[in-house]
């Protein structure tokens, strides 16, 4: 049978590599559609309690989990057997940048040389993994060529990336796709393949062009934020609020879209996305310096912060050596359990350095592991304390990194001593004791 038939009939046999924050609910719903899955990660423990119906991901219920196990739609493993049968390959890894901010595809190559390994003609290999303009027909494509096979004709390649929004709560279904093969039966196949469980798909004419849309995305994202932190920075000195300018410039009914202050852009993608462009723009002697300008006002934002908590404890007669610090979030972004590259990895350790004794409250974040794979030192593991409004009186000062829902910021501010306020969780401003 065709690829094009079983992908119609449903009868295509999907492995995912990478069962994280995007593999795992693409596993969901292609199951859903009918499709049967392997879930494939490294993680002995993440495939262990995905076939006990366990989910690690916020945005996907254990419910779910359980019903595809249950029709035997779906099966986790952590070795590579299943893509022998496997019609269809799905990259969905990690994309780091190493320290000296050049784009890691250590992930990406060990998945293509595990695809490699048990290549078969027919198979269609999707990328889904964010990364630079090039990569598909640049990195993948010549491993997949070696062996004689043709692409378009034997085997399919496309990138297809992923428009996932930790926490936005917004079923899969209803995500846009956007989508770039190699050659016209690549982005045909990929299109059908994600028509069968997302309502809109948009091809686009080669697998760069989809590599730079979502690096656009992110850029656009990370410039912008930039942009309104760099303003944020000049209100504190000129005495405006930023936060009443961003409402009232949000009343034009066009031309404006709102980007908010923060103590730094976090997360697996947006702060680190655009420099995998930055860095392959070089190649053509080509400097991206809006990227370069945002990364730096980014990375100065978690330092601003810290000056701004040292500058309202002195004001108050309060010195930063000795004092007690409760910092309120530790996740890049509210309601998620994902601190990737948050300001709390920095701010916490710096306050700490300064002779402050800090406790942090998140409730998604139980421990907060200060020796993360990005981090260097120093090694240090917290653990969140349990929260109620009489613990507000053992500190000095209530950092907020991240305004959580479910909370009554308005009694925070009437019951601490003093507070940091990055989010605007507070939105009176009639508090003589909170610093915006
Ligand atoms: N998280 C997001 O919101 C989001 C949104 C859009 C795009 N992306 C992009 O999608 C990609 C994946 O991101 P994520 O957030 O899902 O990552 P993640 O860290 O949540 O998940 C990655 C998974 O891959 C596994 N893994 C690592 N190396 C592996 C290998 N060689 N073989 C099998 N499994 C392996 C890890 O154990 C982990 O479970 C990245 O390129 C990211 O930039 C992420």
């Amino acid at each position: 049978m065709t690829l094009e038939k079983l992908i119609k009939n449903k009868k295509a046999k999907v492995a995912i590599i990478g069962m994280g924050y995007v593999g795992l609910p693409h596993a969901i719903e292609i199951a859903k559609a009918g499709f049967f899955v392997f879930g494939i990660d490294i993680s002995k423990q993440r495939v262990a309690s995905l076939n006990k119906g366990k989910s690690y991901i916020d945005d996907v219920s254990a419910q779910d989990l359980k019903e595809i196990i249950k029709a035997k739609k779906f099966k986790a493993f952590s070795d590579f057997k299943s893509l022998k049968t496997s019609d269809i390959a799905i990259i969905c890894v990690p994309t780091p940048l190493d320290k000296n901010k050049i784009p890691d595809l250590s992930y990406i190559k060990n998945s293509a040389e595990k695809i490699k390994k048990h290549f078969h003609k027919n198979e269609l290999i999707i990328l889904e993994s964010t990364t630079y303009p090039g990569t598909t027909e640049e990195v993948l494509l010549p491993m997949f060529e070696e062996n004689g096979f043709k692409v378009g004709k034997d085997f399919y390649l496309a990138f297809a990336p992923e428009h996932i929004d930790p926490g936005r709560k917004m079923p899969l279904a209803d995500i846009s796709k956007v989508v770039g093969g190699v050659t016209k039966e690549c982005t045909q196949l990929t299109k059908l393949f994600y028509q069968q469980f997302l309502k809109y798909v948009h091809p686009v004419s080669s697998p760069r062009a989809a590599e730079m849309t979502k690096i656009l995305e992110n850029t656009y994202r990370l410039v912008n934020i930039s942009m309104i932190n760099e303003l944020a920075l000049l209100c504190g000195k000129m005495g405006i609020d930023i936060w009443e300018v961003i409402e009232a410039a949000k009343t034009k009914p066009y031309g404006f879209q709102a980007f908010y202050p923060s103590a730094k852009v976090g997360g697996h993608c947006i702060p680190l996305d655009p420099f995998y462009l930055s860095w392959k723009a070089k190649e053509y002697n080509f400097w991206t310096r809006f990227i370069e300008l945002a990364g730096e006002i980014n990375e100065q934002m978690p330092h601003f912060t810290i000056t701004k908590v040292m500058t309202f404890l002195n004001r108050h007669k309060k010195p930063i050596n000795g004092s007690k610090i409760l910092v309120w979030g530790v996740t890049y972004k509210k309601d998620i359990a994902d601190p990737r590259e948050s300001a709390a990895y920095e701010i916490i350790p710096d306050l700490i350095k300064k002779g402050a004794k800090i406790d942090y409250f998140d409730p998604y974040v139980k421990e907060f592991n200060l020796n993360h794979e990005f981090q260097k030192k120093p090694k240090l593991v917290l653990k969140s304390i349990k929260y109620n409004q009489a613990v507000l009186k053992n500190y000095d000062l209530v950092l907020i990194l991240t305004d959580h829902s479910g909370f009554n910021y308005e009694e925070i501010a009437k019951k601490a001593k003093l507070v940091v306020d990055t989010r605007n969780a507070i939105k009176s401003r009639k508090y003589k004791n909170v610093y915006w």
